[in-house]
């Protein structure tokens, strides 16, 4: 039997590739270090002869990749002598920020759209105490309201403007090169703000430029087609989709992403949110893996390309499933197809009701 150290997350685990110091307090919950599941059915599904991967980053401590980036982020906030962070949220960032910031002892301002957030994130925000307030106004709106108050308000801004959150995230990248040994051929990714996929590039890049690696994947970046900005080539001003998380029209990783696109020589796409449903559903129903919608954009994109041919067979393929299906119940509930049957309490009746379904 070998024992193992502890694992104690990100921070520690990739000191020496991220902008902190011996003596810094680090705030972490033990994020990281998230499963990288290889797919069983789905590739069966589809008749490819490709290796598909899911980093399932819904296995964080709070449901979501946030948290690599706020691990980082509050760090450096409460080193520099920060009392309190702010981020306008599509709910995942203000669950990560309230928990970094009950665990930092700090206050947490999340700024986000009224009755747009999945119900759990909204849960996460309220039971770590972090001060909610819901604006009339979309994400992008909310943004904007927090670059200006960052100014005015002594406040640390912890969205992914801040650097420090996308050193956090670049870390993914690094796991998934450790444990394939090589880089994916292609890598799928959600894209909202744009900062995540911004962030796995710098990791993927890192790695490589140090020899630890020698290739690079071709990053591809699926948006949900009502908030496609990548796609329409310009800003989006009413962005609408059932993926509430990446409900974005004005991404701030704008430029970032497009150096992206350009250097991994890869490309953006849109799925309907119909098709990032049925992705979600084929995730949980086929391969057991429950993520939240706007995660399976992912998935949804990357099976669209293999049918196509665009992702060509004999790929090694990884997907980032970004966040948790727990985190909406409602929307998995609204789309199951599933019946719940309800019986009387006594055993004929619920051997019938098992019968009826053998
Ligand atoms: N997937 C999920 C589950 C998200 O919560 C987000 C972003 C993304 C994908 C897109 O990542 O913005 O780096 O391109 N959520 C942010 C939030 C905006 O406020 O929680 P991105």
């Amino acid at each position: 039997m070998t024992f193992h150290p502890r694992y104690t997350g990100l921070i520690d685990k990739y000191r020496d590739r991220l902008p902190v110091h011996d003596d810094t307090r680090v705030i972490s919950l033990g994020e990281g270090n998230t499963p990288l599941i290889r797919l069983n059915n789905i590739p069966r599904l589809l008749k490819k002869d490709v290796d598909i991967y899911v980093k399932f980053e819904g296995l964080n401590p709070t449901g979501s990749f946030k948290d690599r980036g706020m691990t980082m982020a509050v760090t450096k906030a409460v080193e520099e002598g920060s009392r309190a962070i702010i981020c306008a949220s599509t709910g995942n960032t203000s669950a990560s920020a309230a928990a970094y910031a009950a665990r930092a002892g700090i206050t947490a301002f999340v700024l986000i759209p009224d009755g747009k957030i999945a119900m759990g994130k909204l849960a996460q925000a309220m039971i770590h105490g972090a001060v909610v307030i819901q604006i009339k106004g979309n994400f992008d709106a909310g943004m904007e309201l927090v670059k200006e108050v960052g100014k005015e308000a002594p406040v640390t801004i912890v969205n992914s403007i801040n650097p420090y959150r996308l050193q956090g995230q670049k870390t993914a990248a690094f796991e998934i090169l450790e444990e394939l040994g090589t880089a994916p051929d292609f890598h799928c990714i959600p894209v909202g703000n744009a900062g995540n996929i911004s962030a796995h590039w710098m990791g993927y890049c890192e790695f490589h430029d140090h020899g630890i690696v020698n290739n690079r994947p071709t990053m591809v970046g699926y948006q949900a087609s009502g908030a496609a900005p990548f796609l329409r080539g310009k800003m989006v001003d009413n962005p609408e989709t059932i993926a509430t998380a990446i409900r974005i029209g004005h991404p701030q990783s704008w430029d970032k992403a497009w150096a992206v696109q350009r250097e991994s020589k890869g490309w953006f796409d849109e799925c309907s949110d119909e098709e990032i449903l049925a992705a979600q559903r084929m995730l949980s129903g086929k391969e057991g893996i429950f993520c939240e919608p706007a995660s399976a954009t992912s998935v949804a994109g990357a099976m669209r390309d293999i049918t196509n041919g665009k992702i060509p067979e004999g790929s090694k393929i990884v997907c980032t499933l970004t966040g948790h299906g727990l985190k909406d119940p409602d929307t998995a509930i609204k789309q199951s197809t599933s019946s719940v049957i309800t019986v009387e309490a006594n055993l004929k009746s619920v051997k019938e009701a098992i019968l009826r379904h053998v």
